[in-house]
């Protein structure tokens, strides 16, 4: 996907800036904090993996089936979606290749096609931030409606919960995300988004139209669902923890897995991948503010210098992931900001450093911030100064590492496999970005997913996060048929 950097403003207002990630995905909800990214195409930063990573998606792809101009054959249906007087239900006991080939036959009907695209149109003109998501939550629930689809809202502010199927388990939930950033677009386009200095710079517009795409699928196969779907959409993914705020409001009631896509600039258009086990990374925030004693920087020995300490600090940080950790279990410490004031002569009373730490297990990642406090207050410690360590834990900022189950992952792969090919399915390394649907994969078995919408003809190259950022909307039926063929074929397979 995308070259994550984190912005994260000090009291100043001065963002330093900081890039680490391959992925655009969560931030931190501080205030003060924002999250972003920059297109990685001007970034010089991309490391050679990431490079690499680029290079091996943009390798083979063969040509999806384009079965926009397959008439589809009449069935009588009393579902008033009457788009999809479908499908020969060739599909009706067991699961197999027929049913992959109507799914994705249906979701490339023009008709589909085109509102799909129309809706994804609609959400990126009137981007909305964090929890503040009251537009595009209600266009969700309006097309919902339409579609005779009944769910619950709000939850979590403007969260959906829908509903299709025999209400029967199992329950298999898939999730889309509805904020956008603060960011504002520099792309030149007729759907250009409409509101100054915010931007679906992260592709969720994309999400929501998927899901609500796999959602029109969905109910005109209802007859087939062995089961229930839940269709979850989320306010909050970029900042304010939305996931865990829908879980805490009945998002996972019933629920036996659930799954969810992110849109990848570094996967050709509608390539999937994924991987099993640790894909993003846990991700927090920390802030430390050193005290000591202000004094003329003449004569130090008047003071007790703050800005060494601090120094003694960022250096002993350092040795926390090259001397402490597993060199095969990536982890990050990186401290973004440093900031004594901007005197020549005086040594500050009090100097603050910010920073960012990421590990792959939830193990790592809190004894990664055990040891940045100790490092902080002990060492602060050897210079006579004291340290503070705040790591915004009631702010939400806390994003545990997003961990595919084993299974919910074989299940993405052979989904994948059957409905874009074998050779568009690709097998991607774990990333440093953190994503919120990990509070989802904390508590039942889940599997996340990217789908490639790089196009290099089309300009879609730019990293999330960037104001570059734009998606080949050819992704949307595809990523609508994924969606939905994960969720009835795990009916099949998993019900009774
Ligand atoms: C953390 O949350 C508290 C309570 O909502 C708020 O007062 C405080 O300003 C927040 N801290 C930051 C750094 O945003
Ligand atoms: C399908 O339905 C349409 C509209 O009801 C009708 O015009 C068409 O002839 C039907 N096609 C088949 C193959 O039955
Ligand atoms: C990129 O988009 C153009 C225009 O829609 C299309 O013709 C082309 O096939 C796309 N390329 C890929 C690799 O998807």
């Amino acid at each position: 996907m995308d070259i994550l950097m984190n912005f994260l403003p000090i009291s100043s207002k001065k963002a330093l800036l900081f890039i680490i990630l391959l992925f655009c995905m969560v931030s931190t909800p501080l205030k003060a904090v924002v999250k972003s990214t920059v297109s990685s195409s001007s970034s010089s930063v991309a490391s050679s993996d990431q490079r690499d990573l680029i290079t091996y998606f943009k390798s083979t792809r063969t040509l999806l089936p384009n079965p926009i101009n397959i008439p589809l054959q009449n069935q009588s249906r009393t579902s008033k979606i009457n788009l999809f007087t479908s499908s020969s239900l060739e599909c009706s006991s067991t699961w197999n290749q027929e049913c992959s080939n109507e799914i994705l036959k249906i979701a490339h009907k023009k008709e589909h096609v085109h509102w799909i695209k129309s809706i994804r149109r609609k959400i990126h003109e009137h981007p909305e931030l964090a929890f503040q998501e009251y537009q595009t939550s209600k266009i969700v629930r309006q097309e919902l409606n339409k579609l005779e689809i009944s769910y619950k809202f709000p939850m979590a502010t403007t969260g959906i919960r829908a509903v299709i199927g025999s209400g029967q388990p199992p329950f298999v939930a898939l999730r889309a995300d509805m904020d956008a950033l603060p960011i504002q677009e520099a792309v030149e386009w007729e759907h250009k988004s409409k509101i100054d200095g915010k931007m679906h710079a992260c592709g969720h517009d994309a999400h929501v139209a998927m899901l609500l795409g796999a959602a029109r699928i969905l109910k005109a196969r209802e007859k087939n669902l062995k089961g229930t779907v839940i269709l979850i959409f989320q306010p909050a993914e970029e900042a304010g923890n939305g996931a865990k705020s829908m879980i805490k409001d009945g998002a996972l009631e019933n629920v036996e897995a659930i799954f969810a896509a992110h849109v990848s600039h570094q996967h050709p258009t509608g390539v999937i991948g994924s991987t099993r086990g640790a894909l993003l990374a846990g991700c927090g925030f920390f802030r430390a503010v050193i005290n000591g004693k202000t004094g003329q920087a003449s004569s130090p020995h008047h003071s007790i210098d703050t800005l060494l300490a601090a120094s003694a600090a960022v250096i002993s940080l350092q040795s926390i992931v090259s001397r402490e950790s597993d060199p095969l279990d990536s982890q990050v410490v990186s401290v973004t900001s440093f900031n004594g004031g901007d005197s020549l002569d005086v040594i500050p009373e009090t100097v603050t450093l910010s920073g960012t730490f990421r590990a792959f297990s939830r193990t790592n990642f809190y004894q990664l911030l055990k040891r940045i406090r100790e490092v902080f207050t002990e060492q602060a410690s050897v210079y006579r100064c004291t340290a503070t360590v705040d790591f915004f834990e009631d702010n939400d900022t806390i994003y545990p590492p997003t961990v595919n189950d084993k299974r919910m992952y074989e299940h993405v792969k052979k989904v994948a496999r059957d409905l874009v090919g074998t050779t568009n399915f690709k097998v991607v390394p774990p990333m440093m970005g953190a994503e919120d649907f990990s509070f989802y994969s904390e508590v039942i078995p889940a599997a996340f997913f990217y789908i490639g919408i790089r196009n290099e003809t089309l300009g879609s190259i730019h990293t999330g996060h960037s104001p570059h950022f734009m998606i080949d909307e050819d992704v949307l039926p595809i990523g609508a048929a994924t969606h939905a063929a994960i969720a009835e074929r795990y009916l099949y397979e998993y019900g009774s």
